[in-house]
């Protein structure tokens, strides 16, 4: 075999998928977003160990993942197909070694009854919240029991839009294994967590077209890949009311004023921009930038001319106090920005807050990044329950940074922000 080149996919790029990938733990759970690189990870994993000697079978309730899976494999392993070294049998789906047990195998399965029949040192059980807990109860733990296997168990968070097609008997059983393999302390155990996002090899346009009829529950779920129950008391913007706030893009007029907040980092950098319509107040989010690493100060302004151009900006507000210098270089380039009016984390939330309240500030529903972090930018909980003033995973919000520096600037004690920051005079 060593005489045939593997095509398997380059995981280096996705660090979670390459971690989940090589993982030799006995029981792997994986829970992450919608197109997160689940199943050609999975894929990958399955080639690798099959051409190690073990027996694979890969199952899923959807012909969709079965497809997406077989043509991964049949993709790496096109080579050693041809020359016949490997055998493939069409119809079964499996493709063998022959005189071996060495196996690898597809097959469409939601409980126990259409899983029954195979046996396999590696069992993969994609999309398993939508499959009947029997699956692996009754069939599963059974086959692997009788040469020591090892399970991996993929999954995404259960949302409404997946309800219908569930054949579980508890909705929730998944994220239940999941909890319960994060707190096993065997060392058999692990447990993986990414989002949508996480996956560099999907299109930002692709993911625009699934995120896009998404409630922020679903985006919670379905991309973010949470599936604990959020309290609206937990949900920092819980206030932000998606059914009339949340609208389809618009062409912004010439007239309009626009806003930007900026939060600066190598890594992360990122910017939000607003353009008020003067007759209404209304503020809409009409362009998030969220670049990634690499590009310049002269870059970072050069893009935002390009988005603002034709209209006119008002006012740009962005980084902590302590970054002047950095402003000074925005401004060097053309691109002012001031410190926010706010200094504290908790009174610009409370800001923003009361802003969404009066129901005046839009969200274009394109911007998916924007309405992901405020699906899941919450208040972390304290080991008795608690609700406290600290934000959970705090670093990773850039696009709620951006929004809290420039929706500081403006009074939300009025009814009226018309007019702006400039006009209203609030500070
Ligand atoms: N390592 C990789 N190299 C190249 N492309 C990749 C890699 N991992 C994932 N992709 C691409 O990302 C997309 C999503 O991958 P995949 O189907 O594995 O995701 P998923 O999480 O199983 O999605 P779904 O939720 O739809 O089942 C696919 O177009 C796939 O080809
Ligand atoms: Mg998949």
């Amino acid at each position: 075999m060593t005489d045939y080149v593997i095509h398997v996919r380059n995981t280096l790029k996705h660090p979670c998928q390459h971690e989940f990938v090589h993982c030799d733990k006995k029981r792997i759970v994986i829970k992450a977003g919608r197109r997160g690189g689940k199943t050609v990870g999975i894929a990958t994993r399955a080639v690798n160990r099959f051409l190690s000697g073990r027996r694979q079978l890969y199952a899923a309730p959807t012909a969709e993942q079965t497809d997406a899976f077989w043509f991964e494999v049949l993709r790496a392993l096109a080579e050693p197909l041809q020359s016949g070294a490997l055998k493939l049998d069409k119809s079964e789906r499996t493709i063998e070694k022959p005189g071996t047990k060495q196996r690898i195998k597809a097959k469409t399965a939601w409980n126990a009854d259409t899983l029954r029949g195979d046996y396999a040192d590696d069992l993969y059980l994609d999309e398993y919240q939508l499959m009947n807990e029997d699956a692996w109860e009754v069939v599963g733990q059974p086959m692997l029991l009788d040469n020591n296997g090892d399970a991996v168990f993929i999954y995404t968070p259960p949302s409404l839009i997946s309800a219908g097609v569930s054949k579980a008997r508890d909705p929730l059983h998944a994220s239940k294994l999941f909890k319960k393999m994060q707190s096993d302390t065997s060392g058999l155990c692990a447990v993986f967590h990414f989002t949508s996002w996480d996956n560099p090899f999907i299109s930002r346009v692709a993911l625009q077209i699934i995120a896009r009829d998404m409630s922020q529950t679903s985006y919670r779920q379905e991309i973010m890949a949470e599936d604990d129950e959020v309290s609206p008391r937990q949900l920092i913007y819980s206030g932000f009311n998606e059914s009339v706030c949340k609208v389809p893009r618009m062409a912004i007029n010439d007239r309009w004023i626009v806003y930007s907040g900026h939060d600066f980092g190598g890594a992360n950098p990122a910017a939000l921009f607003f353009a008020q319509n003067p007759d209404t107040g209304f503020l809409y989010a009409f362009q998030e930038y969220l670049p990634g690493g690499g590009r310049s100060t002269f870059q970072h302004v050069e893009e935002f001319k390009r988005i603002t151009a034709g209209l006119h900006v008002n006012r740009r507000a962005g980084g902590s106090h302590q970054e002047d210098e950095i402003r000074q270089g925005y401004a060097a380039h053309g691109w002012p920005i001031r410190a926010p009016k706010i200094e504290r984390v908790g009174a610009g939330i409370d800001k923003v807050r009361g802003m969404f309240e009066l129901g005046k500030v839009f969200i274009f529903e394109d911007l998916v990044h924007t309405l992901s972090e405020l699906s899941v930018y919450k208040w972390k909980v304290d080991t008795s329950g608690t609700i406290t003033d600290d934000i959970e995973d705090k670093a990773k919000f850039h696009l709620m940074d951006c929004m809290r520096y420039i929706l500081g600037e403006f009074a939300p004690e009025t009814a009226d922000i018309r007019g702006g920051p400039e006009v209203r005079g609030g500070w």
